[in-house]
């Protein structure tokens, strides 16, 4: 069996430069989405069809699907989705069973899939359907004593069919024969002027008289994305999904409402998350960690027992028991050892941290590699950059750093080093020194103001 994804539209009820299907919803593409769902269900070979934005999407496709036989066909015009499935047909091999889907509807869960598959049996052609609280801009299944007459789009609805409230939820599977002959009878006499894939399964009807439904209980699952409000909704609906399931995994949240995971993110047992925390891209979190208000963490990897707060935190890999906040910056390339402080007001770029090292306050840290149980004064700077290049330093272990100090790279300071506050340190310093690099205290005695 084979899946066709139609992803074609110009998505113009989006209003926006970005392709509708790859816009994200908790990180993860719509499309990208539809595509998972179609995989969990078993299915190996898609094809999907593309309009506007066709490079860009093949693109961001192919980048996350080495697994699968994808082949992408260009549907140049946009006339429907009818004639978005005849830009495939040319793969479909004699009697194969055809999946089709909407590139618009990231919610679907595999198992509705699945189920489809099963149902099937010998119909000629079997959809999903749905009853929705509010059936408005999707199609509607028109019966008559229960049995299936047509579908019948919003836009085509005379007022009394517009309060059907079972819907097409744009899930079929064809006999690709049957398909193929019924896209060929298509019109494109509606409201639309388009080839509307919706009346293949009328034809089909006629033709072989085997239409199966499967009506699904979670309407919710099916909503299509077509503008930003509902691109909105299918985002809090998928987080609270992923909540519900790190909850159900061990995760503490003080108040699920507002706690934004991404799709692939990560969580141990016993980890509490607070409110307006955000954790993206593919950071992992381990056990029992405590991830504070106001922090966001991008594509880290965070061990036990660390606690987070209302810091941000950028590709980088923070150890065991490390105590990190409020207020600190730590960005992409660093690595922080076990039992590490980061204090209130520090910034940590492209730097090794080792264990029990303390930078405690007001600091900024620059491609530095730094050894063990170092003690950095409030308001010490690493100035990387010459205002050309960037270099790095070299810190030993035990080393004092005493308070409102400059290490101005390249330069490196040996183990158990002391520096005396207020110095400005551009020479390296051997094992074991005492380093002062600050003018003498003058004291000029009987100073008083001339009158
Ligand atoms: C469609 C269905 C509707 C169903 C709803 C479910 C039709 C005519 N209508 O309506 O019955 O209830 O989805 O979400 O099928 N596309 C192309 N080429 C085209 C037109 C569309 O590839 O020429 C793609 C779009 O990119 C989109 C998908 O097909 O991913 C659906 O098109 P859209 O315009 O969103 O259809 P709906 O009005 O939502
Ligand atoms: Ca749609």
């Amino acid at each position: 069996m084979k899946a066709v994804i139609l992803a074609a539209g110009e998505s113009k009820r989006m209003n926006s430069k970005l392709p509708k299907v790859l816009h994200k919803i908790c990180g993860k593409e719509i499309i990208n989405y539809v595509i998972d769902a179609c995989k969990n269900a078993g299915i190996r070979e898609i094809i999907i069809v593309l309009g506007h934005e066709f490079d860009l999407i093949k693109k961001n496709i192919c980048e996350k699907n080495f697994d699968l036989d994808i082949k992408f066909v260009l549907q140049k015009e946009r006339l429907g989705t009818g004639h978005a499935v005849m830009m495939a047909k040319d793969f479909f091999d004699d009697n194969e069973n055809i999946l089709v889907l909407y590139g618009d509807t990231p919610l679907i869960n595999y198992l509705s899939i699945k189920k489809l598959i099963d149902m099937n049996s010998d119909n000629a052609v079997s959809l999903i359907s749905s009853v929705a609280e509010n059936p408005k801009g999707y199609g509607r299944i028109l019966r008559r004593e229960n049995n299936f007459l047509r579908i019948i789009e919003d836009r085509d609805c005379d007022k009394n069919q517009s309060l059907i409230k079972e819907i097409n939820t744009g899930i079929y599977l064809f006999n690709g024969n049957l398909l193929k002959t019924a896209l060929q009878m298509l019109s494109n006499n509606n409201a639309q002027g388009e080839y509307y894939l919706t009346d293949t399964i009328e034809i089909i009807k006629t033709l072989s008289d085997k239409v199966g439904i499967f009506c699904a209980d979670n309407y919710k699952e099916f909503l299509g994305v077509n503008n930003k409000i509902e691109l909105e909704r299918a985002n809090s609906l998928m987080r609270e999904k992923i909540n519900k399931k790190h909850m159900e995994n061990g995760v503490t949240m003080i108040n699920a409402r507002e706690v934004y995971i991404d799709y692939d993110v990560k969580i141990g047992r016993d980890s509490v998350v607070y409110p307006n925390v955000f954790l993206e891209g593919k950071t992992e979190i381990g056990e029992n960690c405590v991830i504070r208000e106001n922090s966001r963490i991008v594509d880290a990897k965070i061990f036990d027992e660390v606690e987070i707060n209302s810091s941000v935190i950028l590709n980088s890999r923070i150890e065991n028991d490390v105590k990190i906040g409020p207020f600190a910056y730590i960005r992409p390339g660093s690595e922080i050892g076990k039992k590490v402080k980061i204090g209130d007001f520090v910034e940590i770029k492209n730097s090794s941290i080792d264990e029990e090292t303390k930078v405690a306050h007001l600091t900024y840290i620059g491609d530095a590699k730094v050894g063990k149980n170092v003690n950095f004064g409030c308001g010490t700077t690493i100035a990387n950059y010459d205002g050309e290049k960037k270099f790095r330093t070299e810190i030993g272990d035990n080393v004092f750093i005493g308070c409102n100090s400059n290490l101005v790279a390249p330069v490196k300071i040996g183990d158990d080093v002391y520096i005396a506050a207020g110095s400005t340190i551009t020479e390296d310093i051997e094992a074991k020194n005492f380093a002062i690099a600050r003018a003498r205290q003058v004291n000029k005695s009987n100073w008083q103001k001339k009158s």
